[in-house]
């Protein structure tokens, strides 16, 4: 990406508080920090603010707007990535994968202790919080389990629901009906704490919830209740509501739940397409076009 924008601009790499470069920045690569009105106060010359993924809740989009700043984001490009490790954490969760990794490197030679068996996933329901990009690319991951697919969103998609032999409900028949809830709604006021103490005792108590989206869209203190109350059976999750999740967190010490470090998109191939996508957005930017790949909120807008 460098050699890309090497030719139109300087591209310096800052690891860690960049805080101090932003006021001679015209263009910006912006990974999961907040860019809020602090943030653009400090960068007078900015012009684009690149997103370095497809969920840009950390940007303050009408704060950018009203100052004349494009965002960018990825869509599209890291749609399947996030959908193949949502079908890994599902598999793994249900299959125990990450116990029995742990098991087999440090108990099965000894033949002194078993270990506990998984459960199938075909006969399973499997529901779907949200069918965007992410969630219709893990439905149609799902066609090979032989599970019963449901989804809830505010969007209906009869296409999608023909195709997959999907079946739409209420958000709460979701959390009713659903073995396996998987999230895959952005994080909006409006998605916050969606999976709250209300929903947990909705479900099933064998159940478990699958998060590859905004660790906000579950209110955590919550979950660790629903799953302490064995409301639910577990969890398997790629986000938290704080990233990193302290190492003190009570989720990291239950055997129920299975964790990896926001990492859906983290794929040699996939972060390529990401990167190359963002530097489009500042190359076009840069010779003054418009970015191929703003918000939807700028849709139409040229600043
Ligand atoms: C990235 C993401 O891990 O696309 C997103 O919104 O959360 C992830 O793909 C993140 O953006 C890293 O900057």
């Amino acid at each position: 990406m460098a050699a890309k924008l090497g030719e139109v601009a300087d591209v310096e790499y800052v690891s860690g508080d960049y805080s101090g470069k932003l006021h001679e920045a015209r263009a910006v690569l912006a990974s999961m920090e907040q860019v809020n009105d602090a943030y653009l106060s400090k960068a007078p010359k900015l012009g684009i603010v690149a997103r370095f993924g497809v969920g840009y809740d950390t940007v303050d989009v009408p704060a950018c707007t009203r100052r004349g700043i494009y965002v960018g984001y990825t869509p599209d490009v890291l749609s399947a990535a996030v959908a193949d490790l949502t079908w890994a954490l599902i598999l793994g969760w249900m299959r125990r994968i990450a116990e029995l990794d742990v098991y087999t490197r440090t108990e099965w030679g000894k033949r002194q202790k078993g270990y506990e068996f998984g459960w199938d996933l075909p006969g399973k329901t499997v529901g779907f919080l949200g069918l965007g990009r992410i969630g219709a690319e893990a439905v149609k991951r799902g066609q090979g389990f032989d599970v019963k697919m449901i989804y809830s969103d505010v969007v209906r998609r009869p296409d999608l629901e023909e195709r997959y032999q999907l079946e739409y409900v209420g958000i709460d028949e979701l959390f009713k009906r659903s073995d396996v809830i998987s999230v895959h709604v952005p994080l909006l006021s409006s998605t916050r704490h969606m999976l709250n103490r209300d929903r947990f005792k909705m479900m099933k108590s064998t159940a478990i919830v699958v998060n590859t989206s905004r660790g906000g869209v579950i209110d955590q203190v919550a979950l660790v209740e629903a799953l302490e109350q064995k409301w639910i059976a577990g969890a398997a999750l790629d986000v938290f509501e704080e990233e990193p999740i302290p190492l003190e967190s009570g989720l990291l010490k239950m055997r129920n739940v299975v964790v990896t470090p926001h990492c859906a998109s983290a794929t040699w191939e996939t972060r390529r397409k990401m990167a190359e996508r963002c530097a489009e957005n500042i190359r076009a930017y840069l010779e003054g076009k418009r970015p191929p790949f703003t918000v939807p909120e700028q849709k139409g807008l040229t600043f």
